[in-house]
């Protein structure tokens, strides 16, 4: 049995997903992969606590579970700071698991913290997206020198593992890659177009019904979608900043417009578009025929189209979810930590 410590940083709907995941499978863990997962830190916005003595104990992360958020500095479960570098000094981990808020300016707090367990020789798996859109190479090459995991896969298309079929095409030529990488503008696109809803009224269903970003520009602008496409372009060797990325929204669709494509037998889709051979990526509301693979991804699905030399590939589920994102997540720790550690 191969014990694998690690701290969690972020503990909101995937931070909180992980640790029921892990309550839940922790005995099909050791016994399929031989490994015991210990949570030795958890941080929120109030702070981290963390052990040094031992990890926590079943009781203990249920008892986590329970807390109100922003709660764990006054949980009384352990010691408590706001600094990273204790974090991983006291409890030497094997990974830091960062699914903390992504801020597109300045990729904090996830950059500081993947840098700093990165530099110590520890592990990072992150699902948040920021740190590697603004730094994808200084991470990526930074876990090569240091020789540990770097583990990426939840960040795109949360729930389906699209960045490791990327990697897996090393004899493809790829050409393009092409999706709906964004959930909610998708839902909100497959109302209007499948659903006869208005553009404003299926924005409003959207938020209603709690599948909107905080900030709605990240979805409706095209911000989320741009992210994704530009770790995918970073994936495949390409130095296509985030900035670079030409980016058009969805709330530009004028009704006239619509209605013109509903009597054509067309939709718009909010498309992420990487031109490996032109190193170009874009995000914009696209026009397809109805009967498109990719017109057909309706509501909360995300799909990716993969153009090679010697295959088309359409990968098709559901993009995202704190469960579906958790999971992935949890799938990734197993194979990197019984690649790394066992
Ligand atoms: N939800 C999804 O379906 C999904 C899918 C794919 C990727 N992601 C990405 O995964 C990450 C987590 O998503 P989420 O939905 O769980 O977000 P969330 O519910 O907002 O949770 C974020 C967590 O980070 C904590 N936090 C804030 N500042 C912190 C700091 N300085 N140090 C430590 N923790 C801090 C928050 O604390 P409080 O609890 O105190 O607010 C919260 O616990 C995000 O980057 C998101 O983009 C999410």
């Amino acid at each position: 049995m191969t014990n694998v410590r690690i701290v969690i940083a972020g503990f909101g709907n995937v931070g909180r997903g992980l640790v029921k995941l892990l309550l839940d499978k922790d005995e099909l863990i050791e016994r399929q992969h031989g490994l015991k997962i210990e949570v030795v830190g958890v941080g929120d916005s109030s702070g981290f606590v963390y052990r040094t003595d031992r990890p926590f104990t079943r009781d203990e992360l249920s008892k986590m579970l329970q807390l109100p958020r922003g709660g764990l500095a006054k949980s009384g479960m352990g010691h408590v700071t706001h600094d990273i570098c204790k974090v991983l000094d006291y409890t030497i981990p094997d990974f830091l698991i960062d699914l903390t808020p992504a801020n597109y300016e300045t990729g904090e707090p996830g950059l500081t913290y993947q840098l700093e367990a990165l530099r110590r020789g520890i592990g990072v798996i992150t699902a948040n997206k920021a740190p590697l859109v603004l730094r994808f190479r200084e991470l990526t090459g930074l876990a090569k020198r240091r020789r540990v995991p770097y583990g990426y896969r939840a960040t795109v298309f949360g729930g389906v593992p699209i960045i490791d079929v990327l990697k897996h095409l090393a004899a493809h030529s790829i050409k393009k890659v092409e999706g709906i990488l964004n959930a909610t503008t998708n839902y909100i696109l497959t109302r209007v177009f499948f659903d006869n809803y208005t553009l404003n009224d299926a924005i409003e269903e959207a938020r209603k019904i709690g599948v909107m970003e905080a900030n709605p520009a990240l979805d409706l602008e095209g911000i989320d979608a741009a992210a994704k496409i530009t770790i995918i372009a970073n994936t495949l060797g390409l130095d296509i900043a985030f900035q670079d990325v030409e980016r058009v929204g969805i709330t530009a669709l004028t009704e006239d417009y619509i209605q013109e494509l509903r009597r054509n037998k067309k939709c718009v889709k909010l498309l992420a578009v990487l031109d490996v051979e032109k190193k170009k990526a874009k995000v914009a509301p696209i026009e397809l025929d109805i009967s498109d693979d990719l017109a057909q991804v309706k509501y909360l699905l995300n799909a990716v189209r993969i153009e090679t030399d010697y295959n088309n590939i359409l990968i098709k589920g559901v993009g995202g979810g704190p469960l579906e994102t958790a999971v992935n997540v949890l799938s990734e720790l197993i194979e990197l930590a019984q690649r790394w550690l066992s």
